[in-house]
């Protein structure tokens, strides 16, 4: 017997699985010890080479018009400037669009929204390059035009970034016509900032032979490499970008980190020089897109039960100045109205206006949680109107068996657990004698009002544009037993790596802290998709796997013929090799074996999501690998003479298949909620409505939830389920779905105002809910239920209670 190899007798199998498992245990972020000692480093903590220069972006100050000229001249002449750069620098293509081409780096002819960068001011410091910038109104020679500053007009004017998109099963005005009630409705729907703590930034090194490396913020450093390769007329292998981690990105850094990549990149090639450009958080709103809002019309035909027989819905977005991935959110929010609904009959139109403000993008969900909104909007009002429990009304809608289990764009729902899922929670959340009471609570409050909502979240996972959904990865096992990974997908905070680590420590059978995974890099692995669609460890995991399948089959095959034994007996957990049953070795041992005969210690793996399929024309097929699921109750109390509401407890029940890691995905089911409660309650954008101006551009004027607005109870649990679908290790994306759980709060919201009425008045709240949204909704009520037949109703009501 080999030196190495010792005999042992096993010890308990169900304790030795145990320990062996490497994913499902809660494990604390790969990052953790660095984030809290303030020792992780971010683009801006990159020591900084030295001859370092800074850049600055001079916005428009107009929202449309011509542009006449730059005055370099007076902004090479102010102190510490050293170059300023123009859309006339650009040496290959001026557009980061990235789906369209609609979208110049830097301002070229027109300028299209107050904001939008029309010049790059280098300086050898940031105070001095924004000084310089900030002269932008007076440098600038601009012939004003009209802009188009709201969707409606746009909309009005047939002016679109895509054409309108549709999406029909069965007949649904022929449904409406027939059907025991009808609803007809319009609402609206704010956008959100995404509020990454780390903003936009990026600091470009030029290299040997007029290669460049970048340092970007991006959930998208495949993308950056393009946009960047293609403005300087240059291949992709002369430029390497590199994202180490973002202090988040929620969709923010999926395509609009280009500009700031680009200029950076742009001065650093002219210049022969590092080049930093980190705009402020005032300019980061100036410039960049968030989520789109929404206006909605609807027509609905139900029945006593609150089936929605038929339904007719115009979806109108502002996308903004350019087109951005706009389609692509249109795409999901169509394929998200359904949410966990069978709707029989179903016409649905989207309309992406073009505008004259910042171009809108990814927002966590994508677009999803706008089409949801939409239905549950429905929902809530038709429960009003048959005076039932809007939870009864959604859960007489819930998909079911059958043709009743398919979606409007053709994709059955496997693994539907949204039945069960909202039974456990609805009984576990004690909703029923919850809401008795704060009817009982409501009837002795003249001031306060309770309300309460269970609301279900379905979320579709895979990437709507088919071939995004692919996925690489490096393993690389050093012959000392430590291991390096690295894949094409980015760490924003949501624990990617240590899940992609995870799924390598399970297929190598090696501890947790053998593994390091490396900053994200476009020389590494190529051709990546953004980190998005909350695919990234299903993708990314994947691929890591197939890496790491590779080298242990290698080792595996090593192993059986150097220490002749059969190679289907041979297992990896441990850190240990187990030759059958009665021997093993330590891994290392075998490592430095295999190295000396030879054997390649690293591999490749590659992914793509298998089944998918899609006809963006008839908008029918199967874009999504599976669906998750999850629903959320909240309770809210409402002072109706302020308009303030408070959250007062949530219960959450969230379905991640089999977790990879259930810390962290706990972590991210809370997160994505309170996102989403802020999104419908506090998080308000105002432009200028003549100047189109964003008035709401920093913390100041922009609220975002802080730990205090969580709710005092707040229970979060995972769903006990598998996949259907053959994910990574039957897991399921966390990411975006989460979000949607925040509905329960704007509903809880609005149960209570609507309690002002006796449930007899739709209250006309608006999202988000801001205490100005609320305060207008109770008046609209009172003054609906002012009339002598409205109060004899309500009057009655009370009495029945
Ligand atoms: N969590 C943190 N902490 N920070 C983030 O920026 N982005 C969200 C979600 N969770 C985000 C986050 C969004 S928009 C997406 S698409 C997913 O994470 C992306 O990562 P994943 O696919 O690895 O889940
Ligand atoms: N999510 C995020 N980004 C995307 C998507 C999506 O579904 N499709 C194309 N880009
Ligand atoms: Mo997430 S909106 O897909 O980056």
């Amino acid at each position: 017997m080999n030196r190495a190899v010792e005999s042992f007798l096993s010890t308990d199998p169900a304790a030795a699985a145990a320990s062996a498992a490497r994913v499902g245990v809660p494990r604390a972020h790969e990052s953790a010890h660095l984030h809290v000692a303030g020792a992780a480093q971010y683009v801006d903590d990159i020591p900084e080479v030295a001859g370092t220069l800074h850049a600055a972006l001079g916005l428009s100050p107009v929202a449309h018009g011509t542009l006449n000229a730059v005055d370099v001249a007076a902004l090479r002449s102010q102190p510490g400037v050293v170059a300023v750069l123009t859309a006339a620098d650009i040496p290959g293509v001026n557009d980061c669009g990235a789906i369209h081409h609609d979208e110049p780096i830097l301002a070229a002819g027109q300028v299209m929204y107050l904001g939008q960068a029309v010049f790059a001011v280098i300086a050898t410091d940031r105070e001095s390059a924004r000084r310089a910038a900030a002269l932008a109104k007076k440098v600038l020679d601009i012939t004003p035009l009209a802009p188009v500053l709201t969707a409606r007009e746009a909309h009005a004017r047939g002016q679109y970034v895509v054409p309108p998109m549709h999406m029909v099963r069965g007949d649904a005005q022929a449904a409406i016509a027939a059907a025991p009630h009808r609803l007809r409705d319009t609402f609206t729907l704010g956008g959100q900032e995404q509020f990454y703590l780390e903003g936009q930034i990026s600091y470009a090194v030029p290299q040997e032979d007029g290669c460049l490396k970048v340092h970007c913020s991006t959930q998208h450093p495949s993308e950056m490499q393009h946009v960047v390769a293609h403005m300087l007329g240059k291949a992709k292998h002369h430029v390497q970008v590199e994202c180490r981690r973002m202090g988040g990105g929620f969709g923010g850094k999926e395509s609009q980190s280009a500009v700031f990549a680009g200029v950076a990149a742009l001065a650093a090639f002219k210049l022969g020089r590092p080049v930093k450009l980190r705009p402020d958080r005032d300019d980061d709103f100036m410039v960049t897109g968030r989520r789109h809002p929404f206006e909605f019309s609807v027509d609905v035909g139900f029945d006593d039960e609150g089936r929605l027989l038929g339904v007719e819905v115009d979806m109108l977005t502002n996308a903004g100045w350019s087109a951005d991935l706009s389609s692509a959110v249109m795409g999901r929010a169509l394929c998200h109205f359904d949410n966990a609904y069978w709707l029989p009959n179903v016409a649905m139109h989207g309309y992406c206006a073009r505008t004259n403000t910042q171009s809108n993008t990814a927002f966590r969900g994508f677009g999803g949680p706008q089409g949801a909104y939409a239905v549950e909007h429905i929902m809530d009002t038709v429960a009003r109107r048959l005076g039932r429990d809007p939870l009864a009304v959604r859960r007489a809608n819930f998909y079911g068996v059958g043709e009743h289990n398919v979606t409007p764009y053709g994709q059955t729902v496997e693994g539907n657990v949204m039945a069960p899922l909202a039974a456990e929670l609805e009984a576990t959340s004690n909703y029923q004698a919850r809401r008795a009471d704060i009817a009982a609570w409501n009837a002795t409050s003249p001031v306060l009002k309770r309300g309460i909502a269970l609301t279900p979240v379905k979320f579709g996972i895979s990437f709507n544009v088919q071939h995004l959904n692919q996925a690489g990865a490096l393993v690389h096992l050093y012959s000392d037993g430590s291991c390096l990974v690295n894949h094409g997908g980015t760490e924003m905070g949501q624990g990617l790596n240590t899940k992609v680590a995870q799924v390598v420590a399970q297929e190598l059978g090696l501890s947790f802290e053998r593994i390091r995974v490396t900053a994200t890099d476009t020389f590494k692995v190529v051709n990546t998709s953004a980190t998005a669609a909350s695919t990234g460890s299903d993708l990314n995991g994947k691929a890591a796997q197939d890496a790491a399948r590779q080298i242990r089959e290698r080792l595996t095959a090593f192993a059986a013929q150097k220490h002749g034994c059969d190679a289907a007996e041979i297992r990896f957990a441990n850190d240990q090799v187990h030759l059958g049953a009665e021997r093993r070795m330590p891994l290392d041992d075998l490592l430095l074996e295999a190295y000396l005969s030879r054997v390649q210690l690293w591999s490749d793996g590659f992914y793509a999501t298998p089944g998918l399929s899609w006809d963006p024309k008839a908008m029918k097929g199967r874009p999504f690998y599976y669906y998750a699921f999850g629903a959320a109750v909240s309770e809210v109390v409402v002072d109706t003479l302020t308009g303030e509401s408070k959250l007062l407890r949530t219960d959450l029940l969230h379905d991640v298949g089999k977790s990879l890691n259930p810390a962290i995905d706990l972590g991210q089911v809370e997160g994505g909620f309170v996102q989403g409660m802020g999104w419908l309650t506090m998080e308000e954008l105002i432009w200028h409505p003549k100047t189109g101006a964003l008035l709401t551009h920093a913390p100041s004027t922009y609220k975002i939830p802080t730990a205090n607005d969580a709710p005092a109870v707040f229970n979060t649990r995972l769903f006990d389920n598998s996949n259907v679908a053959d994910s990574i290790h039957r897991s399921k994306a966390v990411g975006e779905p989460p979000l949607l759980l925040g509905f329960s709060v704007w509903h809880a919201i609005r149960d209570a105002v609507s309690s002002v009425g006796q449930h007899r008045v739709d209250p006309p709240l608006r999202a988000p809910a801001t205490a100005e949204a609320v305060l207008d909704a109770v008046d609209a009520v009172r003054a609906a239920i002012a009339t002598p037949a409205a109060v004899a109703a309500a009057v009655e009501a009370v009495e029945a209670q």
